[in-house]
């Protein structure tokens, strides 16, 4: 793994290798004080983060290495005008990583093409957030013990939460692992998603009901309802508070339940759950630094590399997804893969036609 765009670039003996160093990690922080001496990240936030940011900077400074970057984009050179790609090229000069959040589909992709070190994707849009999984597995790995054959609620806006898209094809990795999706439906999972589901013949289930579904889960994993997502502010009215997780409604749930959330809630879980022994999401997000230490230490060590830099794109750009990252940097040259019978874009997953 070179680059961490999706969860699909991540195998299975990578996690394994991930997993194993968080966990000693954890166990002995002290012999990790030095690892990324002289290492430096270079932390580009297009768009705004608490825990992704912070926990990637201080994961870099417990390993001893250095951070730059912006968690404002309108304070570079981008408000004058410079390309995305410009940018990328520039910072992976002067770093060993990068790690990049974007507002727009894609945007890691389109970004790796243009880095001579690894990229990391820290959330694209409503498409991916894979160091979000990682966090993630982590968490049900440690408090669980296992990543297999668990029953996973997710709840709450399927449709625009990317931190659900990725930990769906992650856990789709393992047997026996079944996925209760509670949503509304116009915040249902997308369809490229469900193409993903069905083409591994992996098992799940699409419900409206949060309450009558708990007592079958192991991990419950909860979302908020994405505002800056919605173009239409009816719609968001619409389903704003739909889900509200109390400590009441676990009085039905299996002993062992986790409460997850990648976090920031704005209301879907009440405060009262907090203090219950079943919600894990304060930890989660601690453990997110940890894992991200194990993933800097590695993906730090690899070599500078020029990649073959794309050729621009004379045309217009191929993908409709007014979301796409080639909407914006027209520049970038059309790619697509197959998804079942659907031709997609390679940025941001969408099919090319309906
Ligand atoms: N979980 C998560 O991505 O949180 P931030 O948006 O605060 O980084």
């Amino acid at each position: 793994m070179r680059h961490l765009i999706t969860i699909e670039d991540l195998t299975t003996e990578v996690w394994d290798e991930l997993f194993a160093s968080f966990t000693d990690i954890i166990s002995h922080p002290g012999d990790y004080a030095d690892a990324c001496r002289g290492k430096v990240m270079a932390s580009l936030f297009y768009e705004p983060s608490t825990r992704t940011a912070f926990s990637f900077q201080t994961a870099m400074m417990r390993l001893g290495g250095s951070v730059f970057g912006f968690s404002d984009p309108t304070a570079t050179s981008a408000s004058k005008g410079e390309a995305m790609s410009d940018t990328i090229r520039m910072c992976s000069a002067y770093a060993d990583a990068i790690v990049m959040r974007h507002p727009r589909e894609g945007a890691a992709k389109a970004a790796s093409l243009f880095s001579e070190v690894p990229l990391i994707n820290a959330g694209d849009g409503a498409h991916m957030h894979p160091t979000q999984t990682l966090t993630d597995l982590a968490t049900i790995r440690r408090l669980r013990g296992t990543t297999e054959g668990l029953n996973i609620g997710l709840c709450g806006d399927l449709k625009n939460g990317r931190t659900v898209h990725s930990l769906i094809m992650a856990l789709s990795r393992w047997p026996g692992n079944r996925f209760y999706l509670i949503s509304p439906r116009e915040l249902a999972l997308p369809d490229y998603m469900l193409a993903f589901m069905k083409q591994r013949n992996q098992w799940y289930i699409e419900v409206t009901g949060l309450d009558s579904t708990i007592p079958q889960l192991d991990v419950l994993y909860m979302t908020r309802i994405q505002r800056e997502r919605f173009t239409d502010e009816r719609a968001y009215n619409r389903n704003r508070g739909i889900y509200i997780l109390s400590e009441k409604m676990l009085a039905r749930s299996k002993p062992d339940l986790i409460v997850m959330h990648p976090l920031p809630r704005v209301d879907e879980i009440a405060r009262d759950v907090d203090s219950d022994p079943k919600a894990a999401y304060f930890e989660q997000a601690r453990f997110g630094m940890f894992i991200r230490m194990a993933l800097l230490l590695r993906q730090t060590a690899l070599p500078r590399l020029a990649p073959d830099y794309p050729k621009p794109n004379p045309k217009k750009p191929l993908c409709k997804n007014p979301a796409c990252i080639t909407q914006t940097e027209r520049y970038l040259p059309p790619l697509t893969h197959k998804n079942g019978a659907k031709l997609c874009c390679s940025y941001c997953d969408a099919a090319l036609r309906p």
